[in-house]
């Protein structure tokens, strides 16, 4: 089989160190990719965001399998697009991806499907949304109703910051479109947990649980980033609220998409706040998040091609996948000032066994040399957290590169309390 993997981050990457080796594919592209990937993969560079350029490489090579990872072509109906014209797909189609493309929308889909999430209110006018903060209590939830490259929420703790927000959002619209309208939602407290799933549309099966880490800086502090780190099983999601899960969360989100004809093949994923009411909805991505798929993934047992092939089929049965019981820990290595400004361009040095998945990285004379935020992770797997985490930073400390920066304690609030 001819295959194609679109997106270009250490995602995509691990998903194709887990399905090279599949014998069913005897090619396999990646569009665009990194120049970390081209010696297991032949890179495409196309526009993404534009699905005519797509669907005219993929006739042209006769491709018989796209996985479309990232969110915005699954947004913007890339699947839809190919799968018209016979090519399958693994990810959902454009009316199934608006679970992620429209917060607004997937907060009226819980709650007309009484799936538990935070109390919340909608506005498309600046005013309202101000007066409404009026008499709201605090902290208080804002967020950007579309993809706004995971920054389009703020915790305002007071008026004067949620209105200086409603005013960024809604007026001077730093998000473009995407914050045109806005969710204005209760605060919950709690630990929050990943939970990826494959999902077919007639069932739903949910991989090992994962915590994640956004901040920039040790302790949690700093900016919000695309991660930092990952680490899985995640500690509280015990088997009971898992159970719980499944019967709140999981199965009726499955029957809400069925019964509104919703094509839902692909990677559902749910970010849960663990709240003392019982586990609730934080928000929907529709793919694989990163870093929990490069953390994650090197888990399962189970073949991945061979489930994307069933999930795409609607022949996805939940006995099919299955996760080593050990324990994961991702660790990503940054250009320093992410998310901010950083500088690039900085040759990046490594020992040659070890499996990277490679990110903001470009070739230059031969050599990769950093060219983004996050340039690479790395992920270890064993018997327990500790050693898992020992590993990672054992292997960081021999990545090198000028100006390189990585969070020292990923896990370690986790191994602490063990
Ligand atoms: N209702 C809420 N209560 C408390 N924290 C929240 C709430 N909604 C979001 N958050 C926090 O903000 C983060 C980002 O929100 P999320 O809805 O996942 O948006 P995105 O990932 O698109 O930026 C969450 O991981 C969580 O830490
Ligand atoms: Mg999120």
């Amino acid at each position: 089989m001819k295959v194609a993997i679109i997106g270009s981050g250490g995602r995509e990457h691990m998903i194709l160190k887990k399905i090279k080796h599949n014998p069913k594919i005897t090619q396999l592209f990646v569009i665009p990719g990194n120049a970390g990937m081209q010696q297991e993969a032949t890179c495409v560079p196309l526009d993404i965001t534009r699905n005519e350029e797509v669907l005219g490489f993929a006739l042209e090579q006769k491709l018989d399998f796209v996985i479309v990872s990232p969110d915005n072509p699954l947004v913007g109906g890339m699947v839809d697009v190919l799968e018209e014209a016979g090519i399958a797909c693994f990810g959902p189609r454009q009316n199934g991806a608006i679970l992620e493309g429209s917060k607004i929308f997937a907060k009226d889909f819980m709650k007309r499907h009484a799936i538990p999430t935070a109390q919340y209110w909608t506005f498309s006018s600046t005013q309202e949304a101000i007066e409404f903060l009026h008499q709201a209590s605090f902290p208080i939830v804002i967020k950007a109703d579309g993809l706004a490259f995971g920054k389009g929420v703020i915790i305002a703790q007071t008026l004067q910051e949620g209105v200086k927000c409603l005013k960024e959002m809604m007026e001077e619209e730093i998000f473009g479109e995407s914050g045109k309208q806005v969710v204005i939602e209760e605060f919950l407290e709690g630990k929050e947990a990943s939970i990826l799933a494959f999902c077919d549309g007639k069932n739903i099966a949910p991989m090992i649980s994962s915590m994640d880490y956004k901040k920039a800086l040790d302790g949690d502090q700093g900016l919000n980033t695309g991660g930092m780190g990952c680490i899985a099983p995640n500690p509280y999601y015990t088997k009971e609220i898992a159970q719980k899960c499944m019967e709140t969360i999981f199965l009726p989100t499955l029957k809400g998409l069925q019964s509104e004809n919703r094509d839902f093949r692909g990677c559902l994923y749910f970010g849960l706040m663990l709240t003392k009411e019982g586990p609730k909805v934080i928000e929907y991505n529709c793919r694989f998040g990163d870093p929990e798929t490069q953390t994650i993934l090197p888990l399962l047992k189970s073949d991945l091609f061979e489930i994307m092939l069933k999930v795409s089929k609607r022949e996805l049965r939940t006995e099919d996948v299955i996760f080593e019981e050990k324990a994961s820990c991702c660790v990503v290595l940054a250009s320093s000032g992410y998310p901010k400004d950083f500088e690039v361009g900085h040759p990046i040095t490594y020992p040659s066994s070890f499996e990277i998945c490679f990110a903001g990285v470009k070739e230059k004379d031969h050599h990769l040399i950093n060219s983004g935020g996050r340039v690479l992770s790395v992920t270890s797997i064993a018997s327990t957290l500790q050693e898992a985490r020992q590993e990672s930073y054992q292997k960081i400390s021999q990545i090198d590169f000028k100006n390189r920066y990585y969070r020292t304690d990923i896990g370690k609030d986790i191994e602490e309390q063990q």
